[in-house]
């Protein structure tokens, strides 16, 4: 495995590549959520490229920037034998010049659930990866559906630019308990792990609510509250969307998202159900 800092020594070794590319860009911590993206490149793909960069221009004022954990000999170990071709750990100056045009998220999904809550999160978030997609010219290139808004708003972008990536979709991996898997959990406690489950529950108990034939969100998203409330710190949302981001008031089989996002401690988690 190559391990590039540089952009001219990445390029040089992307260059050499013949064949199909799988690219896996993440914010490194990785865990099997992340190991699940670069399995299913391993398998798809003749090389594997991933990067690991912490995006500043992603977080607000205020976020984890500084705290977001960072693992970098682990990271390449794992990558390693994962069995990653090209491993290409930037540093910040390798990827932002000063006064850059930007592009903007679009106006209502970017600005709605998680960009209401943290608004320009994903104009940065969709600056990095149109850049990391480029540098790649992967031609496929991994996202987890366990941050749907990003996965959605990303396939919008390839769509709109013109860009030929084809984005492939991965299920969301979780820990036996339901948790679903997020460099974020390293904050939680003991006692604030055990009251997080109350999210994965809660979309269970939305799943098994339609699977028996109710379909009105109101009511889904009541029961949800009842089960959310007694252990988060705070509920930011509960939502249901269809696969592009348009709020529904009744379920549609093979077309909705379910979304949550609560904090437990200062720990912000997100989760959701594809149904
Ligand atoms: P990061 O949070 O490191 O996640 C990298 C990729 O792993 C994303 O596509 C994310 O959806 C996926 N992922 C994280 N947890 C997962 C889980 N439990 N199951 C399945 N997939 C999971 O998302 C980012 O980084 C950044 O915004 C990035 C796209 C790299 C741009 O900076």
């Amino acid at each position: 495995m190559i391990v590039s800092r540089s952009y001219e020594e990445f390029a040089e070794h992307r260059d050499r590549m013949e064949g199909s590319i799988g690219f896996v860009p993440t914010m490194g911590a990785l865990h099997e959520g992340h190991l699940s993206l670069i399995r299913r490149a391993r398998e798809e793909n003749e090389h594997v490229i991933v990067s690991v960069f912490v995006n500043p221009t992603q977080f607000l004022e205020g976020e984890d920037l500084e705290k977001y954990p960072r693992r970098e000999e682990a990271d390449r170990k794992i990558c390693e034998l994962a069995g990653v071709d090209l491993l290409y750990m930037p540093t910040a100056d390798q990827i932002y010049d000063e006064d850059e045009l930007c592009i903007a998220a679009p106006k209502v999904r970017g600005y709605i659930l998680e960009g209401a809550r943290r608004p320009g999160h994903f104009d940065g978030m969709l600056q990095v990866v149109m850049k990391l997609l480029n540098l790649s010219r992967a031609d496929r290139a991994y996202f987890g559906m366990k941050d749907a808004q990003q996965l959605v708003l990303i396939q919008r972008m390839v769509r709109h630019y013109f860009m030929k990536v084809e984005i492939v979709p991965c299920p969301i991996v979780r820990d036996p308990d339901g948790l679903a898997l997020s460099s974020r959990n390293v904050y939680l406690s003991e006692e604030e792990r055990r009251r997080a489950l109350s999210i994965s529950r809660s979309l269970k108990r939305a799943g098994k609510m339609i699977q028996g034939g109710e379909y009105e969100v109101s009511r889904i998203v009541e029961a949800m509250e009842g089960t959310l409330r007694p252990d988060v710190d705070e509920l930011e949302y509960i939502a249901v969307v269809d696969r592009d981001f348009r709020p529904l008031e009744r379920i549609v089989p093979g077309e909705s998202i379910i979304l949550v996002a609560a904090k437990v401690g200062s720990t912000r988690l997100i989760d959701n159900l594809w149904v």
